[in-house]
């Protein structure tokens, strides 16, 4: 028995894992189409860049893997640019639309005009059950293990197989995915394949600067703290000064509000704070990761980081003997 394939309507990879989109010019054209290259699925974020930015991406990845490869776009329904966003993503003939921070029926409908498969990202079996039922191609389960802003407190193995038992199309686990052997317990259990995140910031083609990966490489599980941002959702930070100056109550200075956000609660900018960890500054800007970042010793390729898991993924999954013996 060997790993099962991976099929979301036309996408169909050597490699069963996507690359989690991450905003604010982590996840762009360097990382999405070395992931592609791999065999994987590569995810542009469409977060924190301007229109004009992520068409460029778009296209770029494409130039980088020949045309060949998936490639998909990351939109955040949750920010104020997301029809924009996901309607320029679609003309550009992406391989599919990713969306998170809440669903909408617009978005679905979108798609299939487009003819442009929707994968929502789920924390629920009561929210995956609603995007099956509005036309979603797969969702994404995310637990509460994973990098950038959360939507459930739970872990994605508890939630896993609640989703599993409710919807038909199919399912990629996410949050906490680190090794082959992760994998093949997510796709055991019935998972079409994995989104991963952390482990691909920490990697050669990421666009994040390099002390942002390095971040990642010195982190140790004590320096996690979660933290409430002005999304009004939580996410997992590497502790820094800015961490400690919110904790403290102080006031952070908002440079210029674009009013990026459906709801903001205005404490301070969430995209500023990104947009300054991701320019370097990692001492006074969030620098988000999953759960198990501390396990990230050094920053590799992306096809050797792939390599591997899939290596560790096969050992997961016995040869069947007979099959070998009728070949
Ligand atoms: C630094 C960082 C930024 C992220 N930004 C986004 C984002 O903008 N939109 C989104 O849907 N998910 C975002 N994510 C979540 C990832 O796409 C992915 O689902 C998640 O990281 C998987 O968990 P893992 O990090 O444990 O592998 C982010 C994750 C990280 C680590």
């Amino acid at each position: 028995m060997g790993i099962p394939n991976l099929q979301i309507a036309h996408i169909k990879p050597s490699v069963p894992i996507f690359q989690g989109g991450m905003g604010i010019g982590i996840s762009l054209s360097g990382l999405a189409s070395a992931v592609a290259n791999a065999g994987g699925v590569g995810i542009i974020s469409g977060t924190g860049i301007t229109l004009e930015e992520m068409r460029y991406h778009i296209r770029k990845a494409r130039e980088l893997t020949n045309g060949q490869g998936y490639i998909g776009v990351n939109v955040l329904f949750a920010m104020n640019d997301f029809a924009e966003k996901m309607k320029a993503a679609m003309e550009e003939k992406v391989d599919f639309i990713i969306s998170g921070a809440g669903i909408s029926r617009d978005m679905y409908a979108w798609g299939r005009e487009y003819n442009v498969p929707v994968i929502s990202i789920v924390s629920s079996a009561k929210v995956a059950r609603l995007s099956e039922r509005l036309g979603a191609a797969a969702v994404v389960v995310e637990g509460h293990e994973a990098g950038g802003h959360l939507g459930t407190d739970r872990p994605l193995f508890e939630i896993l197989p609640e989703v599993l038992e409710t919807v038909k199309i199919p399912v990629l686990a996410a949050g906490g995915i680190m090794t082959g052997a992760d994998v093949a317990k997510a796709m055991k259990m019935g998972a079409t394949g994995v989104q991963m995140g952390t482990r691909f910031v920490a990697s050669v083609e990421c666009d994040a600067p390099m002390s942002f990966k390095q971040m990642y490489v010195d982190a140790v599980p004590e320096d996690l703290e979660l933290v409430k941002t002005t999304v009004g959702l939580q996410g997992r930070v590497i502790k820094n000064k800015f961490i400690d100056m919110i904790r403290a109550g102080g006031k952070v200075k908002v440079d210029k509000c674009t009013d990026c956000l459906k709801s903001c609660s205005y404490r301070f900018c969430t995209s500023e704070s990104l947009k300054r960890s991701v320019a370097g500054d990692t001492e006074t800007g969030l620098v988000f990761a999953g759960a198990r970042v501390g396990e990230i010793k050094e920053i590799l390729p992306v096809k050797q980081i792939i390599d591997k898991i899939m290596e560790e993924c096969k050992q997961a999954y016995p040869i069947d003997q007979n099959n070998l013996a009728l070949s």
